[in-house]
């Protein structure tokens, strides 16, 4: 069992608890050994401020001005052999330093630090402690399902904050899906006048996401050190967007919804693709996806999973193009149309690809990161050299039901699965060979939210899973325990409940 006095999740890579205490019942002054941003100073002085006991304050101070900081931070990029996101918390009795090497391992320090003076409540002393920490992974996000049932930008930061306190750093966003169409587009309104609703226990349903709450959202993560990537789902789950725009179906017919449901939209017609040969509807997805390179600074997810393929045999354009191609199958002409769209987001915007796969083969660009979610596709795609993410839905599909007292209210195909499952899941495939584990980036752990309805719901089904994963992505593989595990996140949950209801707002951008 790793030792781990501090009772900190996620695990640290190691801690040592020294003699003495803190008193935390002051006033504390920050201080720098460089200057810190503006924003990122509010952030720190607000993270401290909701910690401290009521009555006492977090100020900073970017000249050491003759005095004694209580919290001195020093950045410094050759400690921990120069890890990104690394740290060093050390608690003397008189002062707390951390020493970080990048901006993230100092937000990752000051989150353990609010967990240590959350877990000394009353007693407001925190034990002298050293704590040496960096990640395992470089790839820890969770996936948000908003077009099958839809969440506020107001819960939705609030997630941004809980995955901040566990280290995580990817925010992926589906924002599309054949159940509803979530990004506002400017240059197809309809997306959001019609693809964005449906009518659900007889009431109009949905919503969508201004540019301008988009961006906001990226800002606010980003100042948390986390990245959100848009998913534009393509070539297939896109029936909202064939709703809106019939004329990029392969048939071009107006398209009939069902009566009601989160799965109004497919009711009538099943699950239509995209067309892959008409040329509008490259021009659409290629200017959705400019317009989304210039909110989200990041990657852009462009989907590819479960295309429903077998309905491009009866169109006579995208057969001629099959002839054409030279191409014999529909897996083939799903590749043809997504290396499109990888081509148009590395080389017009400048951005790398990411995409789901249904099976990965040699015609997947090189430089396109694969997004694996079958059990043993993320070993494959690694050996063929492409950087990883590997959400092996057995293990961290979140919209899975956690006991097999829950399953019930599921479908019948969902597996069961359990914390501990999630706890003791590894990114890196059993068997990978040590020359392709450094293609695995890390895992992604996604609440898909068809039978997720609001986010009472969302939170139940997320946690504490979510937290377990947390710790899976981010601590040390060696001496892991579950039952140790369970102790700190008990101790955990008490204490970032207390956290999170002192005072008003997190501070940051607001809408
Ligand atoms: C997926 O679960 N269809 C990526
Ligand atoms: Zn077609």
């Amino acid at each position: 069992m790793q030792d781990n006095p501090l009772m900190l999740i996620p695990n640290p890579v190691s801690c040592k608890v020294d003699e003495g205490r803190l008193s935390i019942k002051r006033d504390w002054f920050l201080m720098a050994n460089e200057p810190l941003l503006p924003e990122q100073v509010t952030l720190l002085q607000d993270m401290l401020g909701r910690a401290l006991p009521r009555d006492y304050a977090a100020k900073y101070q970017a000249m050491p001005n003759g005095h004694a900081a209580n919290l001195l931070i020093q950045m410094d990029p050759e400690i921990c052999d120069g890890k990104a996101e690394a740290s060093i918390l050390t608690v003397k009795s008189d002062q707390i330093q951390i020493a970080a090497t990048d901006q993230a391992g100092l937000f990752y320090a000051m989150q353990s630090l609010v967990q240590l003076i959350g877990i000394a409540g009353p007693s407001g002393e925190i034990p002298c402690c050293t704590v040496t920490d960096y990640p395992r992974y470089a790839w820890r996000g969770f996936m948000l399902d908003s077009a099958r049932h839809f969440q506020s930008v107001q819960w939705i930061k609030r997630h941004i904050d809980r995955m901040a306190a566990i280290k995580l750093n990817r925010l992926h966003w589906h924002l599309c899906d054949d159940e509803g169409w979530r990004a506002q587009v400017k240059a197809y309104p309809r997306l959001t006048e019609v693809a964005a609703w449906r009518t659900e226990n007889g009431q109009r349903y949905g919503g969508y996401y201004t540019q301008q709450q988009m961006r906001d959202i990226v800002q606010y993560a980003k100042l948390r050190h986390i990245t959100v990537i848009p998913e534009i789902e393509m070539p297939g789950h896109c029936n909202s967007a064939l709703v809106a725009y019939s004329e990029f179906s392969c048939s071009g017919q107006p398209i009939e919804i069902g009566d009601e449901g989160w799965d109004a939209y497919k009711q009538v017609t099943g699950r239509l693709p995209y067309c892959a040969a008409k040329p509008a509807v490259f021009t659409f997805l290629k200017t959705v996806l400019s317009e989304m390179a210039q909110i989200f600074d990041h990657h852009l997810h462009i989907g590819g999973d479960e295309t429903p393929g077998e309905k491009w045999d009866n169109c006579p354009l995208c057969s001629a193009l099959k002839t054409k191609l030279g191409i014999k199958t529909n897996v083939a002409l799903r590749t043809h149309f997504l290396n499109q769209m990888h081509e148009h987001c590395t080389k017009t915007l400048g951005r790398q690809s990411i995409v789901w796969t249904d099976g990965v083969d040699e015609q997947t660009p090189q430089d396109q990161i694969v997004h694996a979610w079958h059990a043993h596709e993320a070993a494959t795609a690694a050996r063929l050299g492409h950087q990883v993410i590997n959400s092996n839905h057995e293990w961290v599909y979140l919209d899975y039901p956690p006991r097999d007292a829950d399953k019930h209210t599921k479908p019948d195909w969902m597996l069961v699965l359990p914390l501990e499952k999630v706890y003791h899941f590894d990114p890196t495939p059993e068997g990978l060979e040590p020359e392709h584990q450094k293609n695995i980036l890390g895992s992604e752990s996604p609440i898909w939210t068809e039978h997720v309805p609001d986010e009472k719901a969302l939170e139940k089904q997320v946690f504490p899973r979510l937290i377990a994963f947390a710790e899976a992505l981010w601590s040390p593989r060696w001496g892991r325990s579950f039952d140790e595990f369970k102790q700190r996140l008990e101790r955990f949950e008490n204490t970032t409940q207390n956290i999170h209801k002192t005072r008003a707002q997190p501070v940051g951008v607001t809408v």
